[in-house]
């Protein structure tokens, strides 16, 4: 980023050229640091790391290997279902409208998306949210490829972003939020988010989110726990960067990764297990960390839905169905839906 133009709210605008620029919050907000909330969640009872420290660099390779895996059903249904969708999305979009991604992609969906947009208008406009900075990247090179487009990319967490947008204009915007990212926030969590996200919207918006659905136990937690250890990999990951961030010492080597389908609560269960008794200081944290054999330190939900849970669940926060796609196995869902 190169130059700072204009104070925007409470936002700094850097202009890089006539088809890209980002908006950050100016002031930074008061938010817990990584150390704090790993002293946290981990000094609690069941111990608890947060799953948005898994995405380091490391951590987002080792997803992006995940999604590639022939057990993760979840990225390739996705993608195959949104082939459909996009070739029906012109019925309930027009030349107004702009894609808002929550997450920032160069990935194959944002482009099957941007090309539904593409047959719609002339020019494009593009506006990812995510906190991290590898918004910048993803966005150059979406430019490279697609003369079209233009890109504003908020780095902010999804609802500041969003509140930013509600102030921002006029125009009409398509929210998408795809990969079943949100079932990793708590019920609870999902549901406030879910009405932050409603407040957000002007009339005429539309929300496209992507959820996968409940199914067979077995195909569930080999997705979770796949053959060639990639998701073991991208668990453990996270000890890792508790180690070089805040001064620990993790032996990974003690740890293993334990993924497990809750059929109660209709969620995949992702956790760190303690091979042996053992210490570890966290020294950033502030922290001596006493396991017992076999105790689990949990690291993610990632709840799965049946079709009418999600009619209850956006209906309950504020929205109305226009349509859902699922494939043909009804293994994953796209539901486009619009303020109540
Ligand atoms: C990002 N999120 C939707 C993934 C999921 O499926 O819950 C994260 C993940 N964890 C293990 N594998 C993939």
């Amino acid at each position: 980023m190169n130059n700072v133009i204009q104070k925007n709210l409470s936002y700094k605008k850097y202009v890089i050229d006539s088809k890209l620029r980002y908006f950050k919050p100016h002031a930074s907000k008061i938010e817990k640091t990584f150390a704090e909330e790993i002293s946290t969640t981990l000094s609690n009872d069941p111990k608890f790391i947060a799953p948005k420290f898994f995405y380091d660099k490391k951590g987002s390779e080792l997803f992006e290997k995940i999604c590639g895996l022939p057990e993760y059903y979840p990225t390739m249904t996705e993608i195959q279902i949104l082939k459909t969708v996009c070739g029906e999305l012109n019925d309930y979009l027009d030349e107004s409208f702009r894609l808002v991604e929550l997450g920032s992609g160069a990935s194959v969906k944002t482009r099957l998306i941007l090309d539904a947009f593409f047959s719609l208008q002339k020019t494009t406009e593009y506006f990812p949210i995510d906190i991290s900075e590898i918004l910048t990247e993803s966005s150059e090179m979406l430019l490279r490829d697609y003369d079209r487009l233009s890109i504003t990319g908020i780095i902010d967490t999804y609802e500041g972003g969003l509140k930013f947008l509600r102030n921002y204009d006029d125009r009409k915007n398509l929210i998408v939020f795809l990969g079943s990212s949100f079932g990793n926030f708590s019920p609870s969590d999902g549901e406030d988010f879910l009405k932050t996200v409603n407040s957000t919207m002007k009339s005429g918006d539309l929300l496209l989110i992507g959820l996968d659905l409940v199914k067979d136990k077995q195909i569930l937690e080999s997705a979770y726990d796949d053959s060639i250890g990639v998701t073991a990999q991208f668990n453990l990951n996270v000890l890792s960067r508790i180690n070089d961030e805040l001064d620990a010492d993790f032996d990974l080597s003690n740890f293993s990764h334990y993924s497990v389908y809750n059929d109660e609560h209709r969620r995949i269960e992702m956790y760190l297990k303690s091979l042996v008794r053992q210490s570890v200081i966290i020294s950033k944290s502030n922290i001596r960390l006493d396991l017992e054999k076999d105790e689990l330190i949990h690291t993610e939900y990632s709840h799965k839905y049946s079709l009418e849970q999600i009619r209850i669940l956006l209906e309950g926060t504020g929205f109305r169905i226009n349509r859902t796609w699922v494939d043909d196995q009804k293994y994953f869902s796209l539901t486009l839906a619009s303020k109540f």
